[in-house]
């Protein structure tokens, strides 16, 4: 089953204005089998056709039909892809990749001189591998029928990382941004990195010391993180808010701006997952998150002057915010939320809330029915932000914002805050504005084979293909659309407490710290 509009408007799920939440129509939320069930064929659509074309390549080009190795050529899509196959207890597709998992070469790539991200690599591959190593031992251990593949899970996870840690080899030990596996492994001698690909290593490194014994893994990503936590150089814009890019010679900041999107996204992201991976280990990581929270909702928390109603995230340089932010940003709905669930604070519930409700604004007021890569607003108290483009005054009258990039890559940052609103909230509403998003994304982006990043959501149709399916729409996308369907698990987030799993930036499950590992040596 697809997500055809008519059913969503049968539903009566399209208002006449706003889809949005309205206060006092709360309807508990519960698992809804049939939606599930058509999120899990829209993955088997999508891994079939990948499969069939591109497979153990990285990604699916649905229309031409093609591929391309840009993710190192290991398989992205398959390793980004496994755990979701395994929520789904779909065990064909969990076992096809399993077997393919101990035939990567996570030494070298095939084309030399091919620089490969460590922040990609890390949430993509290094998170894939060890979440299908958490859950395949934890609560889906039914799937796997061959424990020798289980294991190589974390064999290759500690493989990659003993090529990917050359990167740790500054003066600094902030870690390079880049590195390099053919014909030698090296780094790319970059004078500075930024805070996301910083500060987005230790969940991962940290349970890849946890699993395999090894502290050193952990030593060298919290080493890195070391810098972000105590800032030298340029000074912070307010409490918590750190600048982008840090010195890999010394350690120091470079400048004093930042948001809450690209470069420094699961930065802040990070800090309080980790307090959730272990609070005791990782007390001060949360104090630094409540630092920059408290900051984001006294100065970034910022309200359209067309539409005070709305709430959004500007960006800052020093103490001068900038009205603009996309789709990247929309995952802090759901990271206030996070944090209100942990430290039992309503406020950032409630600010997260906000955040979740406005950011999916942006797709109710497309004409695709999806929300854009950027876009831009004029601040209601400071008239920051300028004017909108005259072609786009009367939309950002009614909707609140003007569009600066107008594509859709398949992202899910919005589907994850939809996804934290509902389980905090337990309001079916934030389950029929998830299937109001997929519902569009799936008249809008199913195209060739699978589904296609679009070239323009402010056009019904989407604007056209742009030919490319990343491996975060498996990772991803599909997987919090089917988690907020999907029948009580471990594994879901828990609105009063008792998480046994925190998910990576790129929505890869982990096992937390085991209580009688707390406070251990490795942090
Ligand atoms: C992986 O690639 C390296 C470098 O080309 C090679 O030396 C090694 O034998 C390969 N390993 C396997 C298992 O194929
Ligand atoms: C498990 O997988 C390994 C590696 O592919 C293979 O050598 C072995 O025969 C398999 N074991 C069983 C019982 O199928
Ligand atoms: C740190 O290194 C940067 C270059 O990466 C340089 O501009 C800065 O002056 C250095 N700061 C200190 C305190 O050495």
């Amino acid at each position: 089953m697809r997500f055809p509009s008519s059913s969503v408007l049968a539903l009566g799920l399209i208002g006449p204005a706003l889809a949005y939440p309205k206060p006092g129509a709360t309807k508990r939320g519960s698992p809804n089998p049939t939606r599930a069930a058509a999120v899990k064929a829209a993955f088997q659509t999508s891994w079939n056709a990948y499969h069939h074309f591109a497979f153990p390549h990285d990604d699916l080009h649905p229309v031409s039909n093609s591929f391309d190795d840009e993710r190192n050529g290991w398989g992205s899509s398959a390793i980004d892809g496994l755990d979701t196959a395994i929520l789904m207890g779909d065990a064909d597709i969990v076992n096809t990749i399993l077997q393919y998992v101990p035939q990567i070469n996570f030494t070298t790539t095939a084309v030399a001189n091919q620089g490969s991200s460590v922040f990609e690599t890390n949430i993509r591959y290094l998170g894939g591998l060890l979440s299908a190593y958490d859950l395949l031992r934890g609560p889906f251990s039914s799937l796997a029928t061959n424990q020798t593949l289980v294991n190589s899970l974390l064999r290759q996870a500690q493989t990659l990382a003993n090529g990917l840690k050359v990167a740790f080899t500054t003066p600094s030990g902030v870690p390079d941004p880049t590195v390099f596996f053919n014909p030698t492994v090296r780094r790319s001698g970059a004078s500075s990195n930024n805070v996301a690909e910083i500060g987005s290593l230790v969940l991962e490194w940290t349970r890849l010391s946890d699993l395999t014994g090894n502290p050193q893994y952990a030593q060298l990503a919290q080493k890195g993180e070391s810098y972000l936590l105590n800032p030298k150089g340029s000074p912070e814009a307010w409490p918590g808010l750190i600048g982008t890019f840090v010195s890999t010679s010394n350690g120091t900041f470079q400048d004093s701006s930042g948001s809450w999107s690209g470069l420094m996204d699961s930065f802040y992201e990070y800090l309080i997952k980790m307090y959730l991976y272990d609070p005791v280990a990782f007390a001060h990581y949360k104090d630094r998150w409540v630092l920059g929270a408290d900051s984001t909702i006294g100065h970034l928390g910022s309200h359209p002057s067309t539409r005070k109603d709305l709430t959004f995230l500007s960006s800052y340089n020093g103490q001068s915010t900038s009205p603009n932010s996309g789709h990247l940003a929309s995952f802090g709905g759901g990271n206030f939320i996070l944090g209100g669930i942990l430290l039992n604070e309503q406020k950032y519930i409630d600010f997260g809330i906000k955040l979740a409700s406005s950011y999916f604004g942006t797709y109710t007021q497309t004409a695709s029915g999806i929300g854009p890569e950027g876009f831009a607003w004029v601040d209601s108290v400071t008239g920051a932000g300028g004017s909108p483009p005259s072609s786009q005054s009367g939309f950002y009258s009614s909707a609140g914002f003007w569009v600066t990039a107008p594509y859709y890559i398949l992202r899910p940052e919005t589907l994850e805050s939809l996804y934290y609103a509902y389980r905090v909230t337990g309001d079916s509403k934030w389950q029929d504005l998830a299937w109001e998003a997929l519902s569009a994304i799936e008249d809008a982006c199913r195209a060739g084979s699978a589904y296609s990043s679009i070239n323009d959501v402010t056009q019904a149709n989407g604007g056209g293909a742009s030919d490319d399916m990343e491996s975060f729409w498996f990772a991803e996308a599909l997987k919090y659309a089917y988690l907020i369907f999907a029948e009580e698990s471990d594994v879901q987030v828990q609105a009063t407490g008792g998480n046994k799993f925190v998910f990576n930036t790129e929505a890869h499950p982990f096992s937390i710290r085991s209580s009688s590992r707390r406070g251990g040596h490795l942090a």
